[in-house]
């Protein structure tokens, strides 16, 4: 008996057993008429679920930080499950939710930014994991569906309201760049601040929102680094690396994996094999002077401009050194009381020591440091366009 067959004499059998209650049995129904074969499901479902496929990406994704990372567990909000969780960037992408900031309709003397979950992915939003990327899986269950992959549209900038777009030529690159993507500096009314006016009125004072610990623009900096797009450009000069048109995120991050680097761990890191391809480089190697050149580059000018940046301070430094590594994050080390007790400036504890004033091309410098230390890439995104923005920052105040 086939299943179609079986579930129709199952039914029938209810109801036999329903009428027989209620009084003389009728007369048997025809036999239903056999259904079409289906397709063969377990052959499908062997395309994937064999150990070349999904088990060897999983074992990949294992080490990757998209699963083993717990950034999820404290991004919990609307405005943060976008980027941080699986149910929260299918919301966006199904419903085109757009990167706006906008007068609030309820209280016009606030903003809104719009670029945030439905309640409904609220709950349990769940981590980021295969079906994320590839929404098409088991759709219809056929061997194709790890493509297209959720989104590769442009990916319209959350930090810049909409008004700046981020768009690959290899368009996988979207998709990587609608999370990868620095979030918007608010003034206290939650409008966007202007950041045309860091770069047109440098020697203003800065007064278009408060300054606190988190001030800035958070972590994901890299889809716009590696785009050359959304910088405070100060000056002029700016242009691209070959990296933008010829290579994506996934040449790089994806490539045919060495160790516990590439495919769906993500990991670039010491893994050479995308770099190594015919038409980009050969003889690509942690210690080629092409690389070590650009790191040492960033990493001395970064430096440079964290001084500059902390000089401001008159003896104490403006910018929080981070006691594991001690490095200068990108947090401004102002008293915080539950993220920064023992912050300097502000400080209710200690002499209290007002946070200085900054000009607007000082913040615009604060901006840039973290959009470049936070790309953590030191030039290898996109070398001239990182290196124009450090020179032209550190040359500007
Ligand atoms: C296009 C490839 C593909 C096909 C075809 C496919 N699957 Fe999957 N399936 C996946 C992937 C990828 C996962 C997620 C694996 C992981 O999370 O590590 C998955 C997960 C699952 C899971 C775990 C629960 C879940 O939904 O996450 C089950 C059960 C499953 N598949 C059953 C099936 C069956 C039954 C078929 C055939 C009818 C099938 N799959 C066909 C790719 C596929
Ligand atoms: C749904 C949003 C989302 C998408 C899409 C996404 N990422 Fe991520 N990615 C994140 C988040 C969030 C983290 C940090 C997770 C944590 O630490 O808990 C992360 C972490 C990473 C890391 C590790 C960073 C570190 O600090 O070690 C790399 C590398 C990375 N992603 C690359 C990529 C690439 C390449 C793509 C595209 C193929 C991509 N990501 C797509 C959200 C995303
Ligand atoms: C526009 C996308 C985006 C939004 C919105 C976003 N994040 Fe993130 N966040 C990221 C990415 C990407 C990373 C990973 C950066 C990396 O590891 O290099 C990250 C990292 C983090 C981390 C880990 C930081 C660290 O250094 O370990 C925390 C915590 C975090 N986010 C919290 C939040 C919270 C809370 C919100 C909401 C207020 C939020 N995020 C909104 C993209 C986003
Ligand atoms: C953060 C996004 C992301 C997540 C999560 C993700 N993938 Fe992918 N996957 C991609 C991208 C992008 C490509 C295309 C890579 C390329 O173009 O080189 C891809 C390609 C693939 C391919 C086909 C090409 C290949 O590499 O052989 C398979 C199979 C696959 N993924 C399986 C999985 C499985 C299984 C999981 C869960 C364990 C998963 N993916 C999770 C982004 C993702
Ligand atoms: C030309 C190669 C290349 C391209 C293209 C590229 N990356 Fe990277 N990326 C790197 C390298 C190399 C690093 C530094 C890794 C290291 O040393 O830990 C890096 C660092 C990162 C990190 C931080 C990892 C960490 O450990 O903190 C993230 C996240 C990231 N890239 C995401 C992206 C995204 C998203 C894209 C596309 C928008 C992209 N990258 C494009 C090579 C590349």
């Amino acid at each position: 008996m086939n299943k179609a067959k079986r579930f129709l004499f199952l039914i029938s059998m209810a109801g036999l057993i329903l009428a027989s209650c209620e009084g003389p049995m009728g007369p048997t129904g025809a036999d239903g008429k056999d259904g079409a074969d289906g397709k063969d499901i377990n052959e499908t479902c062997k395309s994937c679920h064999n150990s070349n496929v999904v088990l060897a990406k999983s074992l990949e994704y294992g080490y990757s930080q998209h699963f083993r990372g717990t950034a999820h567990d404290h991004a919990t909000m609307a405005g943060c499950i976008p980027c941080h969780t699986h149910k929260g960037f299918l919301d966006v992408i199904s419903k085109n939710t757009p990167a706006t900031i906008t007068p609030n309709p309820s209280n016009p003397s606030r903003y809104v930014n719009n670029y945030a979950a439905s309640a409904s992915a609220l709950s349990f939003p769940g981590s980021i994991n295969c079906f994320t990327c590839h929404s098409s899986l088991h759709t219809g269950y056929s061997a194709t569906e790890f493509f297209p992959l959720s989104t590769t549209a442009a990916v319209p900038m959350t930090m810049w309201g909409g008004a700046k777009t981020i768009n690959f030529q290899k368009s996988s690159g979207n998709l990587c760049a609608k999370c990868h993507q620095p979030m918007p500096v608010t003034s206290s009314n939650g409008a966007l601040i202007d950041y045309a006016r860091l770069t047109t009125e440098p020697a203003a004072k800065y007064d278009m929102s408060p300054v606190s610990y988190r001030t800035g623009v958070h972590y994901g900096t890299h889809g716009a680094m590696a785009a050359g797009v959304g910088g405070i450009e100060f000056g002029s000069g700016y242009s691209n690396s070959e990296h933008v048109t010829k290579a994506s995120c996934t040449s790089c991050h994806m490539a045919s994996p060495t160790g516990q680097a590439g495919g769906h761990s993500f990991n670039p890191a010491g893994n050479y094999n995308g770099c190594n391809t015919t038409n980009c480089h050969s003889g690509m190697s942690a210690t080629n002077p092409l690389l070590t050149e650009t790191r040492n580059y960033v990493s001395t000018k970064l430096k440079e401009l964290a001084s500059k940046i902390n000089a401001i301070g008159n003896g104490h430094d403006i910018l929080q050194k981070d006691p594991s590594d001690g490095n200068y994050h990108g947090y401004i080390d102002i008293y915080d009381a539950g993220a920064n007790p023992t912050g300097y400036w502000n400080n209710p504890g200690q002499l209290s020591q007002p946070f200085p004033e900054l000009t607007n091309a000082q913040f615009g410098a604060i901006i840039n440091y973290q959009l470049i230390y936070r790309d953590a890439s030191m030039g290898v995104h996109n070398y001239p366009y990182i290196k124009k923005l450090l020179d032209n920052t550190i040359a500007v105040f």
